[in-house]
Order: structure tokens, then C-alpha cells, then sequence
């Protein structure tokens, strides 16, 4: 089952007017000269770069996603963003459920659910993220960790179209750290065996599950080419054209 890599950005809380829409223009830029290599591409910016990121992506085939989003369409919410207004902006994705959202607004799976439904209403495909913190595993709890959160993030209304599985341990956000290829693909194959239980087979031959976790091009290789890894949500190095473009040059095929 051929399924299209997906090389996302996930800005996070970075980029100004000017450096955010430059970034955007670059990436824009190199994915023009490469073609889609058969892979699609995305970036998250930040809310505030929505518009005018939107706007640098122009005639490029670079996707928009956000980074999160309530689970109501509108209403008396102060500060959040509805799912419905990041589809009136131009956006395609939005990530849910990462765990920055988790641990620092306290989110739970029955919450992440909830998101990525409306979500799914309101037309946009979601990047649902699960993975398990350094004590997780270091207890040997990694799989059922994952197997939990799946099962408790992952709307009914799912399917491989619409919704799209991140594994980001925790423990290799932004350190520079990842786990061995061995291990991603035992934490890949158990999410996906775990999506068959919940949506059937077809459904998980077809759903992408991406690896997310200090990529950069010179990992990528190893850690994004394996059987069930069909892409990389990538933080840190997707903030420099040239390094997530490169991670994009060492796993899509020319
Ligand atoms: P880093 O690539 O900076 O480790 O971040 C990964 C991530 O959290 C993407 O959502």
C-alpha cells in the first residue's frame, strides 16, 4: 500500500511578520524547483502568520495548517481560534493534541477528540499527535501509552483521508534526541495495528503515520524511510528553508 509522504512544519510559537513570511517564501521557492517529488508538503505557522504566509505560498503546492484550535465553531470562547475560521483562511490542516498542548494547557485525549471531530466538520484534515514522555518509557510503558492515546484521541468519524497520526516522544522534542529506528518502527507498527482494531484494516493500510522528534536531514534518512513511517512533523529544523527541504530530499523520491 503506497501511501504520499507528508513532510510537515510545525512553526510553533516562532516568526515575525517579516522573518515568518520570508521563511515561507523560501520554502515556497525550493519546493517550486523540486516539484512535489512525490511528497506533499506542509507548514504550521503560527495564528498570527496565517494570512500572510498564505499569501507567500501562492502558486506553490506547500499546504497550510495551523497548531491547534477549539472545539467550538464560534461563541464566547476569549482567545481561542475556531476550526472554522482557520478554514476561512486558507488552512487545510490543523495539528491537534501535540504535547506542548498536552502538557502546557493541560489537554486530554477526550479533549483531542473533540478538536479533531470539529475539525473534521468544519472540512480540515488533522494531525492527531501521541507519544510517551522519557519516564513512560523508561517504565516500558511506551506502546500502551501510545495504544491509550490513539484509542482515546482519535475521533469515530476518522479515516485515512481526513486524519493523519503523529508519534513525537516527548522526550525527543527539541533535544536533539530520537529513538533508535528499531524502536520507532515497534511504536509505528503497534499505532497502526491499534488504528486496524479501531477502523479496519483498509483504513489503516491507507491512514499516514508520521515521526516527529529532533529530525533533521541527516537522521531523516534512517528514521523517515522505514515500512510504516510515511512522513515527519518537523519543529525546530522546519524554521530554515534548507534544512526542511533537506529532510524533504532524503526520503521523497525524485
Ligand atoms: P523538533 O523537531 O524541534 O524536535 O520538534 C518536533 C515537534 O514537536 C514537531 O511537532
Amino acid at each position: 500500500m503506497k501511501r504520499k509522504t507528508l513532510i510537515a512544519g510545525n512553526w510553533k510559537m516562532n516568526g515575525l511578520l517579516e522573518d515568518g513570511t520570508a521563511l515561507a517564501k523560501a520554502v515556497a521557492l525550493e519546493a517550486k524547483k523540486r516539484g512535489s517529488q512525490g511528497c506533499e508538503f506542509l507548514v504550521c505557522p503560527p495564528f498570527t502568520l496565517l494570512t500572510s504566509v498564505k499569501k507567500a505560498l501562492r502558486g506553490s503546492k506547500v499546504g497550510l495548517g495551523a497548531q491547534d484550535c477549539h472545539v467550538a465553531a464560534s461563541g464566547a470562547h476569549t482567545g481561542d481560534i475556531s476550526p472554522q475560521m482557520l478554514k476561512d483562511l486558507g488552512c487545510s490542516y490543523v495539528i491537534v493534541g501535540h504535547s506542548e498542548r498536552r502538557a502546557d494547557h493541560h489537554e486530554t485525549s477526550a479533549l483531542v477528540c473533540q478538536k479533531a471531530e470539529s475539525a473534521h466538520q468544519a472540512g480540515l484534515k488533522v494531525i492527531i499527535c501521541v507519544g510517551e514522555t522519557e519516564s513512560e518509557r523508561d517504565s516500558g510503558k511506551t506502546l500502551a501509552v501510545c495504544q491509550k492515546q490513539i484509542k482515546e484521541s482519535v475521533p469515530q468519524d476518522a479515516t485515512a483521508e481526513n486524519t493523519v497520526i503523529a508519534y513525537e516522544p516527548v522526550w525527543a522534542i527539541g533535544t536533539g534526541k530520537t529513538p533508535t529506528v528499531a524502536d520507532v518502527a515497534e511504536v509505528h507498527g503497534a499505532i497502526r495495528a491499534e488504528i486496524s482494531k479501531k477502523f479496519g484494516k483498509a483504513v489503516a493500510a491507507k491512514m499516514r503515520i508520521l515521526y516527529g522528534g529532533s529530525v533533521k536531514p541527516s537522521n531523516a534518512p534512517q528514521l523517515l524511510s522505514l515500512e510504516d513511517v510515511d512522513g515527519g512533523l518537523v519543529g525546530g529544523a522546519s524554521l530554515k528553508a534548507a534544512d526542511f527541504m533537506g529532510i524533504a530530499d532524503a526520503v521523497c523520491q525524485k
